[in-house]
């Protein structure tokens, strides 16, 4: 009876939602002993002038948070140099994406990307029962802007970048990004979560171009994930669409108060983005010396090439074991690759101790900061 009746609930899903299914429940989540390097966050403290702001927010809690996210798109407006109207905040920067597929796509259409890309863009695209076109680009090839602009994907109703790109690591120069935009009539998305890690950004082409949207996030340079803030920068009537369809009070009193705050502080964080360039370096050498081949990253991350004999996912489950965690992407090109965050240098330290154990190497010398 219970089955029948739960039948007839399922076979009501619309057909996108049927092809995905429920995701397994009885998952435990990993504890604080574990070290979390699988999702490129930035293990950085809050600091004590934006955490008073997140206190105070609290006060607030019996109130809606303000309508159209106002505050924090002034906010936003005056650190990166446009006009409001060419804001739109969202519940981290994947709110913003799933929006953008929404608006743009209908069931047949189509979209590009480079790939290996954002995997999370596979699954939006097949929820608007879109065509995700993955554009094969290796980290040592210049960006295909004439395979962006022709062939497959001339159809496409919108092109999809991320700079610098995940789970590659690898940078654009802006100069190619800007020839795309140019020669484009289509809107192409600057996807730029990982950007204040790297040397250079596209935010002086926005008012050259009315085809570009950046997305931006606090989730990575600014160590705030768990507090979801997003934002899209682009011409007032694509922004103006997108926050027609938006939910309402997409985001909350504890996003908006932090949001604003760490705009308004971003010279603190400066440290801490000196602190993962100079990480990336050490991580990436000694891995390097370890018989790993280290893709050359500009973000918070770095994707390694593991020795041969074994594959990305035996590296994830024997770090596991450590309580290591680290990423593996089953996608061809990538078996062979794990990806691993850059954190504290007591993270990174604990990591490449795992890494050497594992290869029976004896240990790294430990960085002078972890003896202290
Ligand atoms: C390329 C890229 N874009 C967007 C996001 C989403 O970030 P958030 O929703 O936390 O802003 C991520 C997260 O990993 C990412 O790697």
């Amino acid at each position: 009876m219970l089955d029948a009746k739960l039948q007839n609930v399922l076979s009501s899903l619309s057909q996108t939602a049927r092809q995905l299914n429920a995701p397994p429940s009885g998952r435990t989540a990993p504890d604080a002993t574990y070290v979390k390097l699988d999702t490129n966050e930035n293990p950085f403290p809050l600091p004590t002038i934006v955490w008073q702001s997140a206190i105070a927010a609290l006060e607030r809690q019996y109130l809606y948070p303000e309508d159209d996210n106002l505050s924090l798109r002034e906010a936003a407006a005056n650190a990166y140099g446009v006009a409001t109207d060419h804001v739109i905040a969202g519940n981290g920067s994947s709110e913003l994406l799933g929006l953008i597929y929404r608006a743009f796509l209908t069931p047949g259409d189509s979209v590009a990307m480079l790939s290996p890309g954002f995997s999370f863009n596979r699954k939006l695209a097949m929820l608007q029962g879109a065509q995700l076109l993955e554009i094969r680009c290796d980290e040592s090839q210049p960006l295909p802007i004439e395979q962006l602009l022709l062939g497959c994907t001339k159809a496409a109703k919108f092109v999809l970048l991320a700079n610098p790109n995940n789970p590659t690591g690898t940078f654009i120069p802006v100069a190619d990004i800007e020839r795309l935009v140019a020669e484009s009539d289509r809107l192409i998305v600057l996807d730029e979560a990982y950007v204040d890690f790297a040397p250079d950004c596209g935010l002086r082409l926005l008012s050259r171009y009315p085809n570009l949207l950046i997305l931006r996030t606090l989730s990575k340079s600014y160590a705030a994930a768990g507090i979801r803030v997003g934002f899209g920068l682009g011409h007032p009537e694509v922004i103006g669409r997108l926050r027609n369809i938006q939910n309402v009070f997409n985001m909350n009193v504890i996003g908006h108060a932090v949001g604003i705050s760490i705009l308004a502080h971003r010279a603190i964080y400066e440290e801490n983005h000196r602190h993962i360039r100079q990480e990336r370096e050490r991580v990436a050498s000694a891995l390097s010396r370890l018989g790993f081949s280290v893709t050359p990253s500009q973000a918070n991350f770095l994707l390694v090439r593991v020795p041969a004999g074994r594959d990305g996912r035996w590296w994830q489950l024997a770090l596991e074991k450590q309580k290591m965690l680290v990423a593996f992407f089953p996608d061809k090109g990538l078996e062979d690759c794990i990806r691993v965050s850059l954190g504290t240098t007591t993270q990174m330290d604990a990591f490449l101790a795992a890494v050497s154990d594992i290869c029976g190497c004896p240990k790294l010398e430990i960085s002078p900061a972890a003896q202290q």
